[in-house]
């Protein structure tokens, strides 16, 4: 088999940079490990940045995003017993975010690449990357008991924290940067009225709280939780207990709880990898960079560094300025940078950090200076809707 680029990985930034490409008339195969229903089932992002709205909709699948996302012009602050508001608009040039679920917009560029005809290959066993700092990169894998061969001109490792891209840079180049935090978040999903028409975030002496929404009908809330902690020392109702005790009024008392429809643990973490690109092969989202959620920026993150290379790719094919691809990696690590930092320093301000009673209250002034004043609001507001993008040139 041969394409033009082949991407591993179906998450979200190998379905939106396949599509960009292909409505773009650059031929590209996806290979994926996991079944398309499996990938599906995955429970993540809520957040979308303007920036990763406008991408989907250029690659042409963005009519239901449209249609069902809900606009939020503002995000809650909650602690020492209030909740104050951040104004997005306000204080982001009337920027604001969508709230549409990671698992509907992974669905919708998997109906649109069906529809396009291009192709995917899903569970595939053992990748392997070949020649990616030759002219003529290759990817082996195993489908339906066959060992296959896809050639192409780039490789692009859309695999995730877990896949196998990141490590075909040599250890002699790449350096990797990592903090492990000493907590996770519980999250639940359930089919109940969201308690806030706006996402609240929540630092509570307890330990941080975020109540979020896919729908008007359908919550998702997040609780802090020790790293070591089990989901099935969680049921719902001390899930829900749990959640209550760390709202400030008016969201405990008018908190509406029901049955889970999945509850699950993950860690956080800081992680960045450089340089993301390796003669032919580029690390895109995930494989190259994880930050931890508090600031949503993931997904977002994953959808600019599509951005760059969609854009690199573009001029190579049609005005062969291979000379950007050596761009790719300080384009994207730029924003990076400023990504996981807004991300650690929200995750720092809001989760509980030690035993002493001293850290949480600096947490508190920290909320109430950057909360009461309008630059505070502006740092927050700027980076929780996205930093622009920077031209590809
Ligand atoms: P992924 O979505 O991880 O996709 C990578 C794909 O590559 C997977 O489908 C995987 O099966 C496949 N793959 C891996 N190895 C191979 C291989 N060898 N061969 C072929 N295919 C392979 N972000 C937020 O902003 N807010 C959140 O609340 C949030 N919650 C999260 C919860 C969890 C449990 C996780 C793991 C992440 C969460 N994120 C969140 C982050 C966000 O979901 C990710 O940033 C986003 O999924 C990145 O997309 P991606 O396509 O780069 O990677
Ligand atoms: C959601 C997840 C986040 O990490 C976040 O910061 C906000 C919302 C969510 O799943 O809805």
């Amino acid at each position: 088999m041969r394409t033009q680029i082949a991407i591993i990985g179906a998450g979200p930034s190998g379905l939106l940079l396949g599509q960009l490409l292909h409505n773009a008339g650059i031929d590209n195969v996806i290979i994926e490990r996991r079944s398309a229903a499996y990938v599906l089932g995955r429970i993540r992002a809520g957040v979308l940045e303007e920036g990763t709205v406008r991408l989907l909709r250029e690659a042409g699948a963005g009519a239901r995003m449209d249609a069902e996302g809900i606009v939020h012009a503002g995000v809650q602050l909650a602690f020492g017993g209030i909740s104050r508001r951040v104004d997005l608009g306000a204080h982001a040039n009337g920027r604001t975010v969508l709230v549409y679920g990671q698992t509907e917009m992974t669905r919708d560029l998997m109906e649109a690449r069906e529809a396009a005809g291009a192709l995917t290959l899903y569970e595939v066993d053992d990748t392997q990357i070949h020649g990616a700092d030759s002219a003529h990169p290759a990817l082996t894998f195993t489908l339906n008991g066959q060992r296959e061969r896809l050639e192409c001109d780039y490789i692009a490792g859309c695999d995730g924290f877990r896949g196998i891209s990141r490590s075909t840079i040599p250890d002699s180049i790449r350096r990797e940067y990592e903090k492990v935090y000493p907590f996770g978040w519980l999250g639940l999903l359930s089919d109940t009225a969201p308690v806030s028409h706006e996402i609240v975030y929540g630092a509570h002496d307890r330990g941080f709280s975020l109540c979020s929404m896919r729908s008007m009908t359908r919550s998702r809330y997040y609780i802090e939780v020790p790293l070591d902690e089990k989901v099935d020392d969680w049921s719902d109702d001390r899930f829900w207990d749990e959640l209550r005790r760390r709202l400030p009024e008016p969201y405990a008392s008018e908190l509406v709880t029901g049955p889970s429809l999945e509850k699950s643990i993950a860690g956080l973490r800081s992680f960045v990898v450089e340089p993301m690109q390796y003669g032919r092969l580029f690390l895109v989202g995930d494989a190259a960079h994880i930050v931890p959620p508090t600031g949503a920026k993931g997904l977002n993150l994953a959808a600019s560094d599509v951005n760059y290379l969609y854009r690199i790719l573009l001029k190579v094919y049609r005005e062969k300025r291979e000379d950007l691809l050596l761009k790719y990696s300080s384009l994207c690590l730029d924003r990076i940078w400023k990504a996981e930092r807004f991300s650690w320093w929200m995750t720092s301000m809001l989760h509980r950090l030690s035993d002493n009673p001293f850290d949480h209250r600096i947490q508190l002034a920290e909320l109430d200076y950057f909360t009461g004043s309008t630059e505070g609001l502006q740092t927050i507001a700027r980076n929780y809707v996205g930093l622009p993008y920077a031209a590809v040139d």
